[in-house]
């Protein structure tokens, strides 16, 4: 039930609510000012670029805040760090570019999504990530009340209080539920019920299913790759198969093939190239999947990086291929990252114990991100429809945090 603070002994503009009374009624708060716009449906058309200008000046004022506020982006934790959050923002201009999106989501919708699925993780900032099945206000949470202190809405003023009042309560709505915990969850006296992503006439609430289709695009294929092996630098509890697992880096874990034998399959089903398989390969029967549009954007993404990254995990040695070398698998990791010099080191130091697994293990490793590495390169060039574009927004927004 405990929170544990981050950020060391600095003082810091935001604390979340003390206790657990504050603590249900900060979050229950998130959902009944939600709840108060069920039955006003808005739909003012607002052209894209102007969709577009306002998400900007409202992710570039907040990000100023939070600065003054004494955060730093780059010291969020690894795997959830800048880099995620340069690429749901690139995600988030470049799915709402869609013109199947388009036509289905409303204005205010799309204004909601764009920020929610660009900031969704940043409670990371001020709470663990890991750890969380007993606590109340959880990442989502403590990143949807954090949002609410620095995010400023003024730009909204002329379309009317109920447009701006709906845009800043779904966005913050759809930060809070961008875990996808779709099962009541007891603690202590509470109850926390799964947050609702369909309105009562069961269409979907779409910055909900939009935050999470752009989340989800981060833990498949090459991404999910590079985040998986971030993730190692700190010990964690990992929920695989229905169960928490003790994750580490240690050589059960790094065992670098698929089980293939009944007797590999016990020995080796919680291991790292495990979990990254099961995500990539099980990803369209996932609940990220649901309200899927028939022929968007999003389908033909999933399935174009699910492919490479089966095809980069079920390879079999490469004995001929020219992996990277020590120094720029770091660097590369640490570019992917984007993170403080702080999470530089703990990066190299990573690597480095790449060295301490047996020979065979270390080279299959760098053979796969050397794989890896090389589609996140080809990616970024493969111009997809608004892609471009958006990467040139997300990057002017995350260069200079
Ligand atoms: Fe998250
Ligand atoms: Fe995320």
């Amino acid at each position: 039930m405990k929170i544990k603070f981050l950020g060391g002994t600095k003082m810091k503009r935001f604390a979340l609510p003390k206790g657990p009374e504050n603590q249900i009624i900060a979050i229950e708060k998130l959902r009944s000012d939600f709840l108060n716009h069920y039955d006003h449906p808005i739909e003012n058309k607002i052209p894209w670029e102007e969709i577009e200008t306002i998400c900007i000046s409202i992710l570039d004022n907040f990000f100023i805040k939070v600065r003054e506020g004494g955060y730093n982006l780059r010291s969020l934790p690894p795997a959830h760090d800048l880099g995620h959050m340069q690429r749901d923002c690139t995600r988030s201009f470049m799915l709402l570019q869609d013109a199947t999106i388009q036509k289905t989501v409303t204005s205010e919708d799309m204004v909601a999504a764009i920020l929610s699925g660009t900031i969704h993780d940043i409670g990371m900032l001020i709470v663990e990530r890991y750890g969380e099945s007993d606590r109340l206000i959880r990442h989502a949470e403590a990143g949807a009340l954090f949002a609410k202190k620095f995010m400023n809405f003024e730009i909204l003023n002329s379309f009317g209080k109920e447009v701006k009042d709906y845009v800043k309560a779904m966005t913050f709505y759809s930060m809070a539920a961008h875990t996808n915990y779709d099962k009541p969850h007891t603690i202590g006296n509470y109850v926390i019920e799964p947050y609702a992503k369909i309105w009562p006439d069961k269409s979907p609430i779409w910055p909900v299913k939009l935050t999470r289709w752009i989340d989800s695009m981060d833990f498949n294929g090459c991404f999910a790759i590079f985040r998986g092996i971030l993730a190692l630098i700190k010990p964690r509890e990992e929920s695989m198969q229905g169960q928490f697992v003790q994750v580490d880096f240690d050589a059960q874990h790094m065992y670098p093939h698929l089980p293939k034998t009944d007797e590999e399959k016990e020995l080796y089903k919680k291991t790292a190239i495990k979990h990254m398989w099961n995500f990539t390969s099980t990803f369209n029967q996932m609940p990220f999947c649901e309200f899927d549009l028939p022929g968007g954007i999003m389908t033909e993404y999933r399935d174009m990086i699910s492919k490479i990254g089966l095809e980069i995990l079920e390879g079999e040695n490469k004995p001929n291929m020219k992996v990277v070398g020590q120094e720029e698998l770091s660097q590369c990791l640490c570019e992917f990252s984007m993170c403080s010099r702080d999470g530089q080191e703990k990066i190299f130091n990573l690597v480095e114990k790449f060295n301490t697994l047996d020979p065979g293990t270390k080279r299959r490793w760098y053979e796969i991100l050397t794989l890896a590495k090389g589609f996140l390169q080809e990616f970024e060039s493969l111009g997809l429809f608004g892609q471009d574009h958006a990467t040139q927004v997300a990057k002017k927004r995350f260069i200079t945090q």
